[in-house]
């Protein structure tokens, strides 16, 4: 008799723990150790960061269950899973750090008695962060490559998250102003403290608000570059999304450009082979209540707007997730 599905199982409760322990790791800066140094001894990090020797030690034995780090007496060396892992680490934060009490509490979340009001709680400074990593290894490239030609004096940025995004415009342009809106008073706090940090207050706005509803705002007349990413699929049905891209267009009478960059949900070829943040990016949305459009349905809304799209840019990890290159008409 085979004894496979009870290695599987095993692996899949293992597999919790382990993303914990990515998340864990990543947090007191261990994976970078890692990464750059390709050993660490527990015993001098734990003591050297004011941890517990053997709560490290467990961290580092949930990492080898799954290959990601493997020990060797006190020393800890990067395994065959470690490098892939070490890409993917803001999804594990995003999923544990960000959403986990989504996912924990989903017996309440399913019944549709207790699903109004504030029915689930994320944590918008850790998802904020978990967005700059996945920006830095996976959009950026896109991003930058669809800036080329680009000119700016004033960008808006919506669902601006950790501020980033706008830090590296101002950069690039340093003549630009930017302003940032987020509804999460999480995310404007890192937001706020990260411009602080990278002294750009005097050119950098950040308005908590909802971003569904962009008003004729003073802070932006002048605006020529709107972006928005991994935010859009928060404004479906269909219907909504075009008025909201109807309104955006109102808002920015001097816009050239607006950059929309989100990840779309997938088409899976089968049920059981999902890529690294798919399922919890879907999964979660469906348990939030969040309509996720496919690739087809944002072409649909787009060409129903008074936006043009006069490229695609595809990025390829999280799957399905394109930066549309709009103009208004
Ligand atoms: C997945 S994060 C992406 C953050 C950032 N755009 C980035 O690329 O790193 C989505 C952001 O949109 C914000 N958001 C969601 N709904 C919003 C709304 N209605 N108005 C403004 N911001 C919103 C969230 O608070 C969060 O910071």
């Amino acid at each position: 008799m085979s004894n496979a599905p009870t290695r599987d199982v095993a692996r899949i409760y293992n597999s919790y723990i382990a993303s914990a322990a990515m998340a864990g790791a990543w947090e007191i800066g261990a994976l970078d150790t890692l990464a750059s140094e390709r050993r660490l001894s527990i015993t001098a990090y734990a003591q050297t960061h004011d941890l517990d020797v053997e709560s490290t030690r467990a961290l580092f034995t949930a990492l080898c269950s799954v290959q990601i780090t493997e020990i060797q007496g006190d020393e800890v060396l990067p395994s065959v899973n470690f490098d892939e892992a070490f890409r993917a680490k803001p999804f594990f934060h995003w999923l544990v750090r960000g959403s986990s009490d989504l996912f924990t509490r989903m017996p309440e979340v399913l019944r549709k008695g207790e699903r109004v009001g504030d029915f689930y709680q994320r944590d918008s400074a850790a998802i904020a962060v978990a967005c700059r990593d996945i920006n830095a290894t996976f959009f950026d490239p896109v991003f930058w490559a669809a800036m080329e030609g680009i000119e700016c004096t004033k960008v808006a940025d919506f669902g601006c998250g950790s501020g980033e995004r706008l830090l590296q415009i101002l950069r690039r342009f340093p003549e630009a102003q930017g302003v940032g809106v987020d509804i999460a008073a999480g995310a404007i706090g890192v937001a706020t403290e990260a411009s602080r940090l990278a002294g750009m207050t005097h050119r950098l706005t950040f308005l908590q608000g909802d971003a569904r509803y962009p008003d004729d705002r003073p802070e932006f007349r002048g605006v020529d570059l709107v972006t928005c990413f991994m935010m859009g699929h928060d404004f479906w049905p269909l219907e909504d999304c075009v008025q909201w891209l109807e309104r955006l267009r109102a808002a920015f009478p001097d816009v050239k450009k607006f950059l929309l960059g989100d990840t779309a949900r997938t088409v899976p070829a089968s049920a059981t082979d999902f890529p690294v943040f798919t399922l919890g990016f879907e999964v979660g949305h469906a348990l939030m209540g969040t309509y996720l459009p496919t690739l087809e349905e944002w072409e649909t809304a787009l060409g129903k707007s008074s936006w043009t799209c006069v490229q695609r840019h595809v990025v390829t990890t999280p799957a399905d997730t394109v930066i549309f290159e709009l103009e208004p008409w």
